[in-house]
């Protein structure tokens, strides 16, 4: 898939992964919408070059229509979505403040795979209305799980349940989407630098990067950036997880 005079759309995009994704695909000539809730995009840096920042939450279905209505309306022709948006609150099943509580179960959930599959269904929606390329093909949407969905770890029941569900979405979504020429794929990434671990120690990110079989440190969120743009550029690419991950397998703690 071409990238250069198409439109992006990407959640999570005033941090992380999201940002550095949006970041890319604008230098990849990309008109690129990123989407992020309001005081994530106060708090952020600027918008690079090519991004414009939209509020929205991605578990609302209103403010996700109203995003892809604002996208449709500035004439984008929106070909590609990378779902970044995502929370990892820790909490055990069982602690001192007795069962896990299930409002947050529920919110990690909402976020990370309600929301994941409210982006997909509606933005495969406006790609339907895309011209195809010469290949038939439409538009490709990128999730984000997490190697959690594979080896969550204690702690992170919700988390990897909601990681599970985006592993589950894809083949599913890729055979469901094929009829409008829309690839699915979803990358589970391992260890990234991003604001999601900088809130941890030197010491834990030490040792999480020493937890990292080869290469032995954090994964950058530009390497994150890249494999959207690759899995882009390989149109063959449908339906499948890819870990992005140095070979971690993660230890139960
Ligand atoms: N950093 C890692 O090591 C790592 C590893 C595996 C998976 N992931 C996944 O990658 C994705 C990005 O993580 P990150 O490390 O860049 O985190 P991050 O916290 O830096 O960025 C996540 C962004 O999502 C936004 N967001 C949260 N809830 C939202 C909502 N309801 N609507 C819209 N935006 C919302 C946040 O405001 C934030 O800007 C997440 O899905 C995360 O689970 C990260």
């Amino acid at each position: 898939m071409r990238l250069s005079g198409t439109s992006a759309l990407v959640t999570g995009a005033a941090s992380g992964l999201g940002a550095a994704t949006a970041a890319a695909l604008a230098r990849a000539g990309a008109t690129v919408y990123g989407l992020d809730l309001g005081p994530a995009i106060a708090a952020g840096p600027a918008a690079p070059v090519g991004v414009h920042l939209l509020t929205a939450n991605v578990a609302s279905e209103l403010e996700v229509q109203g995003a892809l209505d604002l996208i449709r309306n500035d004439g984008a022709k929106l070909r590609l979505v990378a779902n970044c948006a995502g929370i990892a609150p820790s909490r055990r099943i069982l602690s001192r403040q007795g069962p896990h509580d299930l409002a947050l179960f529920e919110k990690v959930v909402q976020v990370n795979l309600i929301g994941t599959f409210n982006v997909l269904r509606s933005a495969a929606s406006a790609m339907q209305a895309v011209d195809p390329d010469t290949s038939g093909q439409r538009g490709l949407i990128v999730n984000t799980a997490s190697i959690a969905a594979f080896e969550g770890q204690i702690g992170q029941i919700a988390y990897s349940a909601s990681k599970a569900g985006i592993v589950g979405m894809t083949i599913t979504a890729a055979r469901d989407l094929a009829q409008a020429g829309i690839r699915v794929m979803t990358i589970a990434p391992g260890l990234v630098d991003t604001p999601m671990v900088a809130g941890f120690s030197a010491d834990v990110q030490a040792a999480l990067a020493a937890s990292v079989t080869f290469p032995q440190r954090l994964a950058q969120p530009a390497e994150f950036a890249k494999l959207v743009l690759m899995i882009a550029e390989h149109d063959y690419l449908n339906g499948e997880v890819v870990r992005m991950d140095g070979a971690l397998r993660m230890a139960s703690r």
